[in-house]
């Protein structure tokens, strides 16, 4: 081959492991496999390694330099990088727009939404088509030349050439954007380091930026990090065949055009009430991102308007960051202790110096079990990162290792119960340490609150207060006694009236009829929640069938395996439990069922349901249960995959999902609605 050909299959080569490159890392549509992908590349280095004299700075295979910089040159920013001023609420954010408006005399403004990113900012400049410098924001006038790192992310364009549709990049420019660390690659990353002993990073942004500062380009390649860019910094001659928009909007659209990756989430929106839409809904959407975003910055759209509005300082006017109330705070365990859980099981949690988090006091965070303290490490004494995200009960995300002084102690799991002093061991491959007798006074206490619970027997007005105090006045050895509690029983408990002790009798009373499904699910019996029950109970229809079942008889049952079975006979083959449920039938506890008709048509096969909020004439599983029963599927969250999102009261951010992703949403009337038209077609079928 000659030169001249060889640089010619280098070039078209090159293109063509650009081009892919985009498709996978900047528009998440790769067209080819990776192992396609990697044969390209291989066959580049291989034409590479014969022709050492052709292999260009720009070329895919220099992503990674091989020289390690001693250190890093700092770099003047030649147009200053400014920063944002922040609004906490909709009356700042408003405030802020309001003074926008009196500058301009004006308030028919378009806004451009995006989603402030937790990374770190970076600038790239590219002169005649190649990325010349990348450096750090810094303070803003000069920041550190860290190029050699830039180049190693994938989504980093190394070559911005001319485009086949003729949109030219200006011959010098710089974009600005975040540098990021995936949340996922981010947790795969701290895997690694504990499998290999070394310490884990504390949280995806410090790590982005201890990775940029990476003196060996080598190790920053090793981290995958990624980078959004959302502006043009500042563009200059000779005249370009393609001007550089005049607004905001449709420079991030250009700079998609020259390939660079923007934030398919960004919005232009004309009305301010669509702006602080966009903020409510990704308050509650964020965490189904892949990166970290901690708010969403608002920008005037037209870039005659930011001139005029100019900037306070190092914050511009034209633009407002409107942040998220904060999720993760730092605090230190105090302690680790152990609380009994209903099946007896010794849920370890942590005792945190009191930290507020998005306006919430968090005093605690639970620790599940020993083998996730020994994975994450959590040790007394330790300074840790706490989240606290909606509802869910406060987690500990990380130790921050850096912050230890030595004398932090290791917890050791107890082999006693800490309530009844009985022995307290782990069984077989379970993670959990179980203490066995059943007459634990901790146990009982969480095994009424179950027993009450809505999803169970649904008795209103116990609780595990009530149930407490009944258990220490010597009232309840076990739950049957629920059913033999007498007028004087309550009203003697603190705060229980005749009329609240009446009540109570009577919601115990109408359980007695509770189907057999909810009165297994009430006897808390391991790995069976309401849907197992439901399948066992429909199968059994009898309790004293289910109580002499072999395990072979349960695992003949579709959807229950090995575990279950298991479970469910060692659970009978107790005499404690066996007198349980004798004592309960002997009450008058209902401990059968009819069987249920034949399911009829599968009206619902082939679609995909997720249930949300408060509903009226179902309880959750209820509705879930008759989806299933007509052949369609559930599942917890809502993806493009969901056919239908079924709403009731209060439902939160699936339904923002689901409006993001364009899911219809039925109110319960509109899927029973949907349910008798699909019968409807399938009768008029069947008839002739
Ligand atoms: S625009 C003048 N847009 O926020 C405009 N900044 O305080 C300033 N940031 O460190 C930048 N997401 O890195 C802009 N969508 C976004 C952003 C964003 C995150 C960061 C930026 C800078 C800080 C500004």
């Amino acid at each position: 081959m000659t030169d001249q050909s060889t640089a010619e299959s280098l070039k078209k080569l090159r293109r063509e492991i650009d081009r892919h490159n985009h498709l996978y890392h900047v528009l998440d549509q790769p067209e080819i496999s990776d192992a396609q992908f990697d044969a390209l590349m291989n066959e580049l280095l291989a034409l590479e390694a014969d022709h050492p004299d052709l292999v260009t700075p720009d070329s895919p295979s220099q992503r990674v330099g091989a020289q390690p910089a001693s250190g890093f040159q700092e770099v003047r920013h030649p147009v200053p990088l400014l920063g944002l001023g922040n609004a906490f609420d909709e009356d700042e954010f408003m405030a802020w727009l309001r003074r926008a408006a009196d500058m301009l005399e004006r308030d028919d403004f378009d806004l451009v939404c995006e989603l402030k990113f937790d990374g770190l900012a970076v600038a790239l400049t590219y002169e005649d088509g190649i990325l010349v410098r990348g450096a750090t924001r810094g303070n803003g006038t000069s920041g550190e030349d860290v190029t050699l790192n830039l180049r190693t992310i994938r989504s980093v364009p190394l070559r911005v050439p001319v485009k086949e549709n003729g949109i030219r990049p200006p011959a010098r420019f710089e974009v600005r954007g975040e540098a990021l660390f995936p949340k996922s690659a981010f947790e795969r990353f701290n895997e690694q380091r504990r499998e290999q002993g070394l310490p884990t990073y504390a949280n995806p942004r410090n790590t982005a930026a201890g990775s940029l500062r990476q003196l060996d380009p080598r190790l920053t390649a090793e981290r995958p990090l990624d980078i959004f860019v959302y502006s043009l910094g500042w563009a200059e001659g000779p005249a370009p065949e393609t001007p550089v928009p005049d607004t905001h909007w449709e420079r991030l659209s250009f700079l998609a055009d020259l390939g660079f990756k923007t934030n398919p989430h960004n919005r232009l929106v004309s009305a301010p009430e669509e702006a602080t839409d966009f903020h409510k809904q990704w308050l509650e959407a964020k965490e189904d991102l892949d990166y970290g975003c901690d708010g969403s910055v608002i920008k005037i759209n037209r870039l005659d308007f930011q001139q005029h509005l100019g900037h306070v300082g190092r914050e511009p006017r034209w633009a407002v960051a409107f942040k998220f109330p904060a999720t993760q705070e730092t605090t230190q365990v105090e302690d680790i202790r152990v609380n009994v859980g209903r099946t007896g099981s010794l849920n370890p949690y942590a005792i945190l110096e009191p930290v507020n988090i998005a306006g919430a006091t968090v005093k605690q965070a639970t620790l599940h079990n020993e083998d996730y303290i020994r994975s994450k490490d959590i040790r007394i004494g330790d300074w840790v990162v706490v989240e606290r995200a909606g509802e869910v009960i406060p987690q500990i995300v990380t130790v921050i290792e850096s912050r230890r002084t030595g004398e932090e102690r290791v917890f050791e799991m107890p082999d006693t119960c800490p309530s009844c002093g009985g022995p307290a061991a782990r069984k077989g491959e379970e993670a959990v340490t179980l203490c066995d007798n059943p007459a634990c006074p901790a146990q009982l206490v969480r095994l009424v609150e179950h027993f009450v619970s809505r999803g169970a027997m649904d008795i209103e007005g116990m609780g595990a207060k009530q149930g407490q105090a009944l258990i220490e006045r010597g009232l309840l050895s076990d739950v049957s006694d629920l059913y033999a509690l007498k007028m004087e029983d309550l009203v003697a408990i603190d705060r229980m009236g005749e009329k609240s002790s009446a009540n109570l009798l009577a919601a115990i009373e109408k359980s007695k009829e509770q189907s057999l499904s909810r009165l297994l699910t009430a006897l808390g019996i391991p790995h069976v929640g309401s849907e197992v029950a439901e399948v066992i109970a429909g199968r059994f229809l009898k309790l004293d069938a289910l109580m002499d079942a072999a395990a072979e008889d349960l695992e003949a049952i579709d959807s229950i395996g090995p575990k279950i079975a298991e479970a469910v006979v060692e659970y009978f083959a107790n005499d404690a439990n066996r007198e349980v449920v004798r004592k309960l039938r002997e009450r008058g506890v209902n401990t059968e069922q009819e069987a249920e008709e034949d399911a009829g048509p599968q009206v619902l096969e082939g679609l995909r349901f997720v249930v949300t909020g408060r509903l009226a004439s179902f309880s959750r599983s209820e509705i879930q249960n008759r989806i299933k029963a007509l052949g369609g599927a559930v599942s917890g969250s809502v993806s493009k995959n969901t056919n239908y999102l079924v709403a009731g009261a209060d439902a939160g951010s699936k339904l923002a999902d689901a409006q993001r992703l364009e899911v219809t949403v039925l109110d319960e009337d509109e899927f029973q609605a949907l349910i008798e038209s699909k019968q409807g077609l399938v009768n008029e079928v069947r008839s002739p």
